[in-house]
Formats: C-alpha cells, sequence, structure tokens
C-alpha cells in the first residue's frame, strides 16, 4: 500500500472512500451526516464507521464517516487506532484507494504520523499461508490536509518507517517454529541488516562455548536445531553524548516447557515466544531509516525449547556468562537463561542502557491482563525515558516493583540462584532474576508475554501477533538527548 500526504480542498479529493472524521459534540453537518445525528444513526462514539455513497458536495465516491468520540479525549494514539479501523473495514470492501481528511487543528506531524501508522497496521493480515487468491488489499493511503506544512511529508514517511517495521516484526512473529527455527531467526536478521545498511554478526554454538555461555546453551541442548545470539549494530555518523543503547530480546522460536514440559492445550501458541527479539530485529531496522544519534546494539539470544534426549534436566547446574551458578529448577523457566548471557554479553560489548523485551511470564498475564507491558527497572531515569515514549507511541506499560526484598524469593541451597522462585510474584522473581545480571547497568526489562499477541482481533488490528513494542523502542532512540 502506498501512503502519502496530500494538500487539497476536501470536495476536490477523488478516491473510493474519503475518511472523515466525526466527533461526538460537533454533530457534523456535511457529507449527508445531518440526517444520520438527527434520526440517531450515528452519534459520534469512537471506532463508530458509517459509510454513505455518493455523498452530496464532494468528489469521492464515498465517505466513511469516523466515529472520534468526544474531542477533548482525542488524541494522536486514538487517531492511529481509528485510522486502522476504518481502513481495516473498507479494505474488507474492496475500497482500493482511501484518503483521510485532517482538519482544523488535527492537520499537525504528530497525527499525520500516526494516520499513516494506523492505516499500514490496520491494514496488516496474518495470512501468508492461506492459498485461495480472493485477498483484498488496499492500493493507496493519502492523508489529506488544508493547509501545508513543512514537514507534513516527513512525518507520513515516519509513520510509514515505523508501521513496516512493526509489521515485520508481526511477520516474524507469525511465523511457525517449523518455519522459523534459530538460524531463520539469524538469516532473517541478516537480510534485514543488509538491505538497511546494518553490521549483522550471528554467534554459533562454538562461540557461545568460547564466551562460556552455559545458561543459554542449557536450554538449547534439548533441541536438533543449533542455537544463534544474533547482534545488529547501527552506528550514527556523529555519535552524541556517551551512552549506548543496548536491546536485547527474548528469542525462543518454540517453547515446549523441555522436560518440565507445558500442557497440550493452546501449546501451539507458544511459537510466539521470540516476539522480544522479533520486535528488536523490527526495531533496528527502523532505526537504521531513521538514524537516531546515539549507537545503539539488538542482541537476540535465539534457541529452541525442547524435551530432546540431551534435553537438560530439572536440578541440573549451569554455569553463566558471568560466572554465576544457576540451579535449573524448571526448565520451562528458559528465556531468563537465555537472556541472563545475552545481557551480560551485551554490558560486555559496551551497552551503558539496557532495555529488554521478553514474553517471560504467564504470572504477568495475571497481574496486568492484556492491557499493559509489565516494566521493571534498576533505574528509575531510564524507567522514565521508557514510559514516556511509551506514552507518546500509544503503548501502555505499567511499572513493576522490584525491591531487592524480592532476593529472598531466589534461594538455592546448591548454587547461586535458582531459575524459578516459589508460588508468588511470578513476574517479579523472573524479573528478579535477570537484575542479577543486568547487575549496575542501568536497565529495563519489558515483560510482553500478555501484550505480544492478541487472542481477538480489534477493530484496528488483526488477530495474532501485535508488534508491541516497535514503536516504544524506536521513539525511546531516536528522542534520545543525554
Ligand atoms: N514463554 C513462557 C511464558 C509465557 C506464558 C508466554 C504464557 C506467553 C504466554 C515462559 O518461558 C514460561 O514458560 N514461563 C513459566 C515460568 C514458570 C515455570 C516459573 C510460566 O510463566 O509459567
Ligand atoms: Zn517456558
Ligand atoms: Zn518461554
Amino acid at each position: 500500500m502506498q501512503t502519502s500526504t496530500k494538500q487539497q480542498p476536501i470536495d476536490q479529493i477523488v478516491a473510493e472512500a474519503l475518511i472523515v472524521l466525526v466527533f461526538e459534540e460537533k454533530k457534523e453537518q456535511r457529507f449527508g451526516a445531518s440526517d444520520l445525528f438527527d434520526s440517531g444513526e450515528i452519534s459520534g462514539k469512537a471506532l463508530e464507521l458509517t459509510l454513505v455513497h455518493h455523498p452530496p458536495g464532494v468528489a469521492a465516491q464515498r465517505v466513511l464517516l469516523a466515529g472520534a468520540g468526544k474531542s477533548e479525549k482525542f488524541d494522536s494514539a486514538e487517531l492511529r487506532k481509528l485510522t486502522g479501523a476504518a481502513v481495516r473495514h473498507l479494505q474488507s470492501k474492496s475500497v482500493k484507494t482511501i484518503a483521510l481528511v485532517l482538519e482544523d487543528g488535527w492537520a499537525t506531524e504528530e497525527y499525520i504520523c500516526a494516520a499513516v501508522e494506523g492505516s499500514l497496521l490496520g491494514q496488516f493480515e496474518p495470512d501468508r499461508y492461506k492459498t485461495a487468491n480472493d485477498k483484498k488489499t488496499v492500493d493507496s493511503f493519502t492523508v489529506v490536509t488544508a493547509t501545508s506544512g513543512a514537514d507534513f511529508e516527513r512525518a507520513a514517511e515516519r509513520g510509514r518507517i515505523i508501521a513496516e517495521a512493526q509489521n515485520f516484526t508481526r511477520g516474524l512473529v507469525n511465523e511457525p517454529a517449523n518455519r522459523l527455527t534459530p538460524q531463520k531467526v539469524a538469516e532473517a536478521a541478516r537480510q534485514m541488516a543488509s538491505e538497511n545498511h546494518l553490521e549483522c554478526e550471528v554467534l554459533d554454538q562454538a562461540q557461545m562455548q568460547k564466551l562460556g555461555m552455559g545458561a543459554l546453551l542449557g536450554v538449547a541442548q534439548g533441541s536438533a536445531e543449533p542455537p544463534a545470539l544474533v547482534v545488529i549494530r547501527y552506528r550514527p555518523q556523529k555519535p552524541q553524548g556517551s551512552a549506548h543503547l543496548g536491546l536485547v530480546g527474548k528469542g525462543v522460536t518454540f517453547d515446549t516447557g523441555g522436560i518440565s514440559i507445558k500442557p497440550a492445550d493452546g501449546m501451539e501458541k507458544m511459537k510466539y515466544d521470540m516476539a522480544g527479539g522479533a520486535s528488536m530485529i523490527g526495531a533496528m531496522q527502523a532505526l537504521a531509516q531513521l538514524k537516531p544519534s546515539i549507537p545503539v546494539t539488538a542482541f537476540i539470544p535465539s534457541v529452541e525449547n525442547m524435551p530432546g534426549s540431551r534435553a537438560q534436566r530439572p536440578g541440573d547446574i549451569v554455569t553463566a556468562m558471568s560466572g554465576k551458578t544457576i540451579e535449573v529448577i524448571n526448565t520451562d523457566a528458559e528465556g531468563r537463561l537465555i537472556l541472563a548471557d545475552a545481557l551480560t554479553y551485551a554490558r560486555k560489548q559496551g551497552c551503558t542502557h539496557l532495555v529488554d523485551a521478553a514474553t517471560l511470564t504467564g504470572a504477568i498475564v495475571v497481574a496486568l491482563g492484556h492491557l499493559h507491558v509489565g516494566l521493571f527497572t534498576n533505574d528509575d531515569a531510564l524507567r522514565d525515558r521508557v514510559l514516556a515514549a511509551a506514552k507518546s507511541e500509544g503503548e501502555r506499560m505499567w511499572p513493576m516493583p522490584l525491591d531487592d526484598d524480592y532476593k529472598d524469593y531466589l534461594k538455592s541451597p546448591f548454587a547461586d540462584l535458582p531459575n524459578v522462585g516459589g508460588r508468588w510474584g511470578g513476574a517479579i522473581t523472573a524479573a528478579m532474576f535477570l537484575k542479577e545480571f543486568a547487575e549496575e547497568t542501568p536497565w529495563v526489562h519489558l515483560d510482553i508475554a500478555g501484550t505480544a499477541w492478541l487472542d481477538d482481533a480489534k477493530p484496528y488490528l488483526a488477530k495474532g501477533p501485535s508488534g508491541v513494542p516497535v514503536r516504544t523502542l524506536v521513539r525511546l532512540a531516536t528522542n534520545w538527548k543525554d
């Protein structure tokens, strides 16, 4: 789908459908909307969509009256969703050319960027492996404004770059584990990097052995698929300040649980256990094009967690790259094991700030449901940066506690630490485990187990991978100021 901006009076816009925002309190009078408001058929409430054919006074064939709710509550996050819902609605009706009208104060760079994002995110369907060729796709989406702004085109371009990166992530997450093995994750990262002029290096099993990554390798040994540690580097031409951001993403291509095997019911979803890693690959694709002023390096430890004959057992003790020993109580708590070594490696590579994203625990879903990403940290300043980025991108995150007192929950009589805590506070003990490997480096951990996958479609997003938290990561890096 082509996305662009244009300056034109509403009545002259040529498109199969024109999306117009209608607010509750404004009671739109144009395009035949007055009758609809008067009869109570529409109210303008958020995400209400009404398609009008041959509306009076415009060149476009249809107008889609798009409910925007109350104007004082409307923001760019609402516009992103509304545009997504409108494009999905029109796409399902085989409409090919769409224009969105932004009038009044809504014609700003922030809103144009969000609208373009919404259109591309809404258009995405996880139907790659459906063979029927009755797919409906929109050809063009144009944001039309009455006035021109110096940077409107650039804002649309930024929206396209970010949404394409997020959709790239969603595509990767949706790949089944027979097609996306750790080696294929590495291949996808390599290809993305070469297309976007980034450096990419893949550490293999032998290199990881030399580095002493016993925690990561312990997880990998139950699978016939060899592991990979993918490293993608972005370096600015003129770096500003001394920060070097490290993005660490859990890349478990399938999580059976290993010997502590998961129940069969719903296990097919565990192909999304590499969503954290995929968001780092997607974020790097966007950053290569948006060029932040600090270096950013992504680290994606990728393994398959299988109960093969060589698999690690409960009770095994492994030595992580940092030198700490870990008693593996439950082989299903594998994410923290691979992240432990990746965090240590990222620190050794000179990262001054670390953000990890991982589908780490079922417990975060119990705590926060499917709405908020769980955020854990050892550094309030980095937490505030990440929360600010998330807020402006409409990705909801909630700070969780990580007091040192929780260390009492992680005690092993036989090794430095066990890989699981007790019954309570499972998302916190998982984060507490990671904290031991972030050590003194400012670090934020994002538990995306509840938010990386939508069990049901939303009006503005298809069922399946959400692409969270790609936008936040991109915003964090591009907004960085020392
Ligand atoms: N990948 C899972 C976490 C998960 C659960 C992601 C549900 C998405 C949806 C992780 O590796 C895991 O199995 N965690 C265990 C930890 C437990 C053994 C302490 C869990 O949450 O049950
Ligand atoms: Zn697991
Ligand atoms: Zn897992």
